[in-house]
């Protein structure tokens, strides 16, 4: 199976579009140790030909030209892209579904919950419903990803729900402290290619570890992991937002309940951050944050990444 990390980046990119935090303006000065980053997403293989997008980013059109392994190759339209499977409903993951526009076969799968967020905006009608299907997964049931002519990718993969949040523009003040959120929307995946038995875990959101959950991914080959801030105030400290990570549904990777301490003893054999935000030091290929890491066993993954299993 390969992987290719088509955007390592949170919502907004690195650097975002507004953002003059020295993190961004050392990308933006193409500074060797700073290089950007688009919005999260990966695309995975089996067969080395035909490709599953993990959540649409609004870089997509960037991501497509940037990866030759998403051309068109035959004929006048096609696409290597079969389908692509959201974790959550966040603008960082849809709304680059606009750019799959207009007739070109392909699958949609995400939770009931995030296909009912598309179907109540009638812009996704631009991907053709002539052409385009949207399949509803399930948590907890594995299902085998398809060619939109029916063939297999080889591909399984199973969805859990992991705590988290619903997406920041569907926040709904009036449900209480969680805003109304539910399991089904935030959700990560297990990942296998059926041909040769390997798998990994995409893990771009999470709240909070539980014992639940580190039972499920310990002894993994492979973890993606939500990278997006290093400290949870890392925003407010550095005076370019006024939340915290755990409000915005992330758990931090620094610190007593991070990322490094939760899944320090699992036995994951490689660890990789992605969906990093703008502010967070890890992004510094020289910063003392990101030496802390790799020492710690962790990678920080980069566009263009490519891993095979
Ligand atoms: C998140 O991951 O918390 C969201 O992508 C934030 C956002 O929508 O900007
Ligand atoms: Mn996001």
């Amino acid at each position: 199976m390969r992987i290719r990390v088509l955007g390592a980046a949170a919502g907004g990119g690195y650097p975002q579009w507004n953002c003059n935090h020295p993190n961004s303006r050392r990308a933006r000065q193409s500074d060797p140790a700073a290089p950007p980053r688009t919005q999260s997403s990966i695309a995975v293989s089996a067969s080395g030909k035909d490709w599953c997008l993990f959540n649409a980013s609004p870089d997509l059109r960037q991501q497509i030209n940037d990866n030759d392994i998403l051309h068109p190759e035959k004929g006048l339209r096609h696409s290597p892209i079969m389908g692509v499977v959201l974790t959550n409903a966040d603008v960082d993951h849809v709304a680059g579904l606009l750019n799959l526009r207009e007739s070109q076969p392909l699958r949609i799968h995400a939770t009931q919950r995030v296909l009912d967020v598309l179907a109540a905006n009638s812009i996704f009608n631009v991907l053709n419903p002539a052409f385009v299907s949207r399949e509803p997964m399930h948590l907890d049931k594995p299902l085998e990803l398809l060619k939109p002519d029916g063939d297999p990718m080889n591909i399984r993969i199973t969805p859990f729900a992991v705590p988290g949040k619903v997406a920041l523009w569907l926040e709904d003040e009036s449900k209480g402290d969680n805003f109304g959120s539910v399991d089904e929307d935030t959700i990560a995946l297990h990942v296998e290619d059926t041909s040769n038995g390997k798998s990994f875990y995409y893990m771009p959101a999470c709240a909070k570890m539980t014992t639940e959950l580190s039972a499920r991914i310990a002894g993994a080959e492979l973890i993606f992991f939500d990278g997006t801030l290093w400290v949870d105030d890392e925003m407010i400290r550095d005076g370019v937002g006024v939340k915290t990570g755990r409000r915005m549904g992330h758990l931090s990777v620094s610190g007593e309940d991070g990322a490094l301490a939760a899944l320090k003893n699992l036995g994951i054999k490689r660890k990789i951050f992605i969906h990093i935000n703008t502010t967070n030091p890890i992004l510094l290929q020289n910063s003392e944050e990101r030496k802390l890491i790799e020492d710690a066993g962790w990678e920080v993954s980069h566009d263009g990444m490519e891993i095979e299993l």
